[in-house]
């Protein structure tokens, strides 16, 4: 018999395992993955960066520095976020923790600012795995906001958040701490400014801790054909009458911006001196490899290849996100059309929802604002499934409508065409399966 936490997550199966990946020659009936958030366009830019640059110092194989990262990473961490993330006072490398990944130091803030039973909030829709890194092993629990008709990315979502936050303590929920992710997953807009100090003064009056996840800055372009949304950190506004410094925490890592999420390196920055010293003491836990360690400053310190990287990442997502829209667009299927940053399109196959009627052994459409609504969004999905095709559904990520899906388009040209080309088959043939 396994512990009682055990037996919840025996229920939850995770991504073990080689996959049966599409490829157009070698394997044209494989599957293909749009939902994993990862930036295939720039990855082999930085392998060969590695490859190049794999002369390890034999001090690696020891236990060396120990587990929260190395000072040579920590520094040169420290200042390229000075370069890229404007911060109004420069970071100190002792403000930087390292863990292995981004994923481990949610769970990290999570066990470090909630007590059991306590709540972090968060509006929504939002990265679904959050359900899953703040919650899992720390008995925190997520309070999902929802915005309404209101956009989130305005400084008057706080109006919803006020109302979320009265409304879980009405219900006797204690909230510790509010969560964002800037640039958004899944909607791909960044926060602007004034939003971001309106989100901080409510954390500051509230007296709750502000989480920042920026692990996609560096994914934001420039649209010819709209305004676009510069990324601004929460490091670089001034918190002086929003919120004390010691209540804001900060995460990135090289597994978005730099192709590079098999390194398995993340970090958090926080002036909280008390919020360090734990994390770095429960980070021994997922202490980072010594060698992604080495490869990562080696990478970080070469400030013209880190430049050029960015530089290109940026140009081909903003390409490769065309191409996504137009094969969309010809498909007739609508998506979130207001992001210019991250690695996803937020599309809407709520129009397609049906559910199968064993009576008149017909595809009906269904109500939306009910659990067959919801329900019809897993046929869906199993449907996709079965044509071969994964994407990650709105219900993951507490979308508010069902119908919603997140498609991951910075994978190779031939697989994005592929993959739009069987949803567009799916959608448009609804009784195909059941
Ligand atoms: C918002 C966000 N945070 C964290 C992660 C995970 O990062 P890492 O690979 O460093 O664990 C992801 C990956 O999809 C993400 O989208």
């Amino acid at each position: 018999m396994l512990s009682t936490r055990s037996q919840k997550w025996s229920k939850i199966p995770y991504h073990h395992g080689k996959d049966n990946t599409y490829h157009p020659t070698a394997n044209p009936h494989g599957i293909t993955f749009l939902n994993n958030a990862f930036n295939w366009l720039i990855y082999k830019d930085t392998t060969e960066f590695f490859n190049r640059n794999n002369h390890f110092d034999s001090s690696l194989c020891s236990y060396a520095e120990g587990y929260t990262g190395t000072l040579r990473l920590r520094t040169a961490m420290a200042k390229y976020m000075g370069r890229k993330f404007q911060p109004v006072q420069s970071i100190d490398p002792e403000e930087i923790t390292f863990a292995s990944g981004v994923t481990d130091l949610n769970e990290v803030c999570a066990l470090v600012l909630c007590n059991p039973g306590e709540a972090i909030m968060l509006g929504r829709p939002c990265y679904g795995a959050f359900n899953k890194d703040l919650v899992m092993r720390t008995d925190t629990t997520i309070e999902w906001i929802d915005v309404g008709d209101r956009d989130q990315f305005t400084a008057n979502c706080v109006q919803s958040y006020e109302a979320g936050y009265e409304a879980a303590k009405a219900r006797g929920v204690t909230i510790k701490a509010m969560i964002i992710c800037n640039p958004h997953n899944p909607l791909g807009q960044c926060y602007p400014e004034d939003s971001l100090g309106a989100i901080m003064k409510f954390c500051g009056e509230k007296g709750i801790h502000l989480i920042s996840d920026e692990i996609y800055a560096m994914t934001t372009y420039k649209r010819q054909d709209r305004k676009s949304e510069v990324f601004t950190s929460v490091l670089s506004i001034d918190p002086t009458g929003l919120i004390d410094p010691k209540q804001v925490h900060v995460l990135y890592g090289m597994a978005k911006d730099f192709g590079a999420a098999g390194m398995r390196l993340g970090c958090v920055i926080s002036r909280n001196r008390e919020f360090t010293v734990a994390a770095q003491s429960i980070c021994r836990f997922s202490s980072p490899s010594n060698f992604s360690m080495d490869l990562a400053a080696k990478l970080l310190e070469n400030e013209q290849f880190v430049d050029e990287l960015l530089e290109k990442s940026r140009q081909r997502l903003y390409e490769q996100r065309l191409v996504g829209e137009k094969l969309l667009t010809e498909a007739g299927i609508k998506f979130h059309n207001k992001g210019n940053a991250g690695l996803f399109l937020w599309i809407d196959l709520s129009p397609f929802l049906r559910s199968y009627d064993s009576e008149s052994e017909q595809w009906e459409l269904v109500d939306k604002t009910n659990e067959d609504g919801w329900r019809a969004e897993r046929v869906l999905m199993k449907r996709l499934l079965h044509a071969g095709v994964v994407l990650d559904h709105g219900e993951g990520y507490a979308c508010s409508h069902p119908g919603w899906f997140r498609l991951m388009y910075p994978v190779g040209e031939d697989t994005l065409r592929e993959g739009i080309k069987r949803i567009a088959k799916v959608v448009s043939s609804p009784a195909s399966s059941k």
